[in-house]
């Protein structure tokens, strides 16, 4: 059924897992994904961005949701807006069937970030939708807004609580040395998330739900396969899964991934051109590109967000 995070976010919180919100941009990835969900009896939130919304358009959008809930009766599934820029995409997103959204004021001085969160929270509690907003800023790029790395800053405990508590939104994403896209960290240099600013976050927040955006790993082996066949992604670097393992064991109840399903779409779109050089058909290389998407989301359920199971 569709739901919102809340009975998702609880359980996750004290059974030490995460629930994997994935981006959805066509048929294949919400195919793709759900697939794998089912197969992993694993609750899973699935996310459109402003950018998917227009390139989808928005009514195909939550028709392809509406078809996968059919689908799959039984699996626990929630749409949720991603880093909705102000109160107009959020009002229409909860008019429009949402579950939860994303009110992305991080870029916004913390009052104004605080005002306009307050707003959302306010719309959606009265229709049964959950609310998500940010504090902090990541490096990397967002729709068509790249933040440098300069620009970017973790999360300052000491604001969390007074965030939570003037807005009362439902989760909080915070930023802990995540980025968004496939170039998270520079070649030779040895990735760390600041665990210890999650620590304090939830100290200072106990039993809610923490979001970590940015949280793609960049399977090499895609990576290799898309610039063995004709690709070109230099020093793709991603978040060591072992690190999205502990993440999930604390405080962090949903970890968005994009990019690595990016990547393995992709990945299989080239291998399968580069093979059948004579292939018109998109369900050729379609086929094979949303068993790659499927098979990124199964591995993330099972072996590392914990999720498998608890649907
Ligand atoms: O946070 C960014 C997500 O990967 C969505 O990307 O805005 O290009 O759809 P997008
Ligand atoms: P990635 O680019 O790491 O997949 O992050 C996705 C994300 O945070 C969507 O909001
Ligand atoms: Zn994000």
């Amino acid at each position: 059924p569709l739901v919102t995070t809340t009975e998702m976010f609880k359980k996750a919180y004290e059974g030490g897992y995460a629930i994997g919100a994935f981006n959805v941009n066509n048929m294949e990835i919400v195919q793709g994904i759900t697939e794998a969900a089912a197969e992993e009896k694993s609750p899973i939130i699935l996310q459109a961005s402003a950018g998917a919304r227009k390139y989808a358009n928005a009514a195909y959008l939550k028709h392809l949701v509406d078809a996968a809930l059919e689908i799959y009766p039984d699996l626990p599934i929630a749409l949720h807006l991603d880093h909705g820029a102000d109160f107009e995409i959020c009002k229409s997103c909860i008019d429009g069937g949402f579950t939860s959204v994303m009110i992305d004021g991080s870029s916004k001085p913390f009052d104004e970030n605080v005002a306009l969160a307050k707003k959302v929270a306010e719309y959606a509690h009265e229709r049964g939708v959950v609310v998500e907003a940010e504090l902090g800023t990541l490096a990397g790029i967002e729709d068509d807004v790249k933040v440098s790395e300069e620009d970017s800053s973790y999360t300052r405990p000491e604001e969390v609580q007074e965030f939570v508590d003037r807005t009362g939104v439902d989760s909080l994403a915070i930023a802990i040395g995540t980025s968004h896209g496939a170039y998270k960290f520079k070649p030779g240099t040895n990735p760390q998330l600041r665990f210890d600013i999650l620590e304090e976050v939830a100290k200072r927040l106990p039993g809610f739900p923490i979001v970590l955006h940015g949280a793609s790993s960049v399977p090499q082996e895609y990576v290799k396969i898309i610039n063995e066949n004709g690709g070109a992604l230099k020093d793709a670097i991603g978040v060591p899964e072992d690190q999205l393992r502990q993440a999930a064991r604390m405080a962090v109840c949903k970890i968005n991934i994009d990019s690595d399903l990016r990547l393995a779409l992709t990945a299989g779109i080239r291998e399968h051109m580069a093979a059948y050089p004579d292939h018109f058909d998109p369900r050729q290389y379609l086929t094979p590109a949303r068993a790659n998407v499927k098979a990124v989301v199964k591995h993330k359920i099972a072996e590392v967000l914990g999720s498998a199971g608890k649907a």
